[in-house]
């Protein structure tokens, strides 16, 4: 393996620490580290520390004479394959996100053209912040790649999200990102959405199904295994996000249209995993309904079909991969979902008492293609999706050449 260049970046926070391990297991994994630190992370951590262990000069300085001379900002921006600030804390996050460019660490960011990530490390309430939530989704959108925050016991004594993740984490998800330029889909832009989807009746009440969301995640892990750029958006599940992925969380059907409508058009595979609601109440219900009444007659109306939708771009459309859930007729369901929803793939499987499918960390595919189709066997998620990652990796390959 060709070893890639890290430029770490370490900002002013007690994880500041953390940074010296993160450092050395880098270099493990044959990485070539250049680190560069902001003033406040010098009160934490001296550069000599970081000097030693990364076998280089430590850049602490923008335009100071000596250290432009060992490599100036804009060489140490090119020569970097990754930027990695860790820890990057609220000040520095919001700096990105506004394009400040007032010492060697954010300019470094600015000037940067290679893939940024991000470790942030901070106070619970700080990241809670709706500034910083809002700094984080727009950089999100640039196209940062967030490690983290973890949650649990922080160096103030308050409990939540905002704990730098662990330098293994970290290092594993680097290495991964570095790994994948041989997959299948190697560079490819893949958006999956999944879970389930929750249609709001009144402010505490809501329509949803049994959708775990693992086979979406279980799609995007083995998408990213495959080499792939991802995108997941998601309805409300209990899972972790899966690393180098970038995620949009979502709720109603309506807000899973709106996000997966505005990311598809640049992607190369979209797969529609997520049990989207196929009705809601389309409420805009202020109050809690009270139980005045001995019944309650609730109008559904129908949702759009946001896979049809992709499906139907005149330009830039992706090559779209259903999925079909029934209880009953399997094969002539899903094939006239192919037919109908002008799919290029549809994945079908059983759902029901005793059928897996929801919720369950098996499953069996039926996949139907125009002109083909192949069972995959009853397996775990992970290894179903890898297999069904593959078959939609050849077959738009096919398609692509014809
Ligand atoms: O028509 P049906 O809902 O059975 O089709 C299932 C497929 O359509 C799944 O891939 C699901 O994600 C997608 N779907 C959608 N938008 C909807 C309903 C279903 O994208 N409103």
């Amino acid at each position: 393996m060709i070893s890639k260049h890290i430029l770490l970046a370490v900002s002013g926070g007690i994880a500041a620490y953390k940074a010296a391990e993160l450092v050395r297991l880098l270099r493990k994994q044959a990485f070539d580290v250049r680190v560069v630190m902001t003033k406040s992370a010098q009160a934490f951590i001296s550069p000599l520390t970081f000097q030693a262990l990364s076998g280089h000069p430590v850049g602490t300085q923008l335009l100071d004479e000596n250290q432009e001379h060992v490599m100036g900002h804009i060489n140490l921006a090119r020569w970097a394959d990754s930027v990695l600030v860790a820890p990057a804390t609220a000040n520095c996050i919001a700096k990105f996100s506004h394009g400040l460019s007032d010492d060697l660490v954010s300019t470094l960011v600015l000037a940067a053209t290679c893939p940024v990530f991000v470790a942030p490390a901070m106070n619970q309430a700080m990241w809670n912040k709706a500034v910083t939530q809002e700094n984080v989704t727009r950089l999100n959108r640039d196209g940062f790649r967030f490690i983290g925050p973890a949650t649990g016991e922080q160096a103030c004594g308050e409990i939540g999200y905002g704990r730098m993740a662990e330098p293994p984490v970290i290092c594993e998800t680097l290495s991964q990102f570095f790994s994948r330029e041989e997959g299948e889909l190697s560079g490819k832009k893949v958006l999956i959405s999944a879970g389930p989807t929750r249609e709001p009746i009144d402010p505490v009440r809501f329509i949803t199904n049994r959708s775990s969301g693992k086979m979406g995640f279980a799609l995007a892990e083995a998408a990213i295994e495959a080499g792939a750029i991802v995108t997941l958006v998601s309805g409300p599940v209990a899972l972790a996000p899966p690393l180098n992925c970038r995620i949009i969380n979502v709720e109603s059907a309506a807000q899973m249209h709106e996000a997966v409508i505005a990311v598809a058009p640049g992607s190369d595979v979209y797969i529609g995993a997520a049990a989207v609601a196929d009705y809601s109440p389309n409420a805009n219900q202020p109050e809690k309904i009270k139980k005045n009444e001995t019944t309650l007659i609730l109008e559904l109306f129908k949702t759009r079909d946001i896979l049809a939708d992709v499906a139907a771009f005149q330009e830039q459309r992706p090559f779209t991969v259903g999925f079909a859930a029934e209880t009953h007729d399997l094969e002539r369901y899903a094939k006239d979902k192919l037919a109908k929803k002008n799919l290029d793939m549809i994945a079908a499987n059983w759902v029901g008492k005793d059928q897996g499918g929801f919720d369950r960390d098996q499953n069996a595919l039926q996949v139907y293609w125009k002109g083909g189709e192949k069972h995959l066997e009853m397996t775990d998620k992970s290894q179903l999706a890898r297999q069904l990652i593959k078959l939609i990796a050849e077959k738009m390959n096919e398609k692509n050449t014809t």
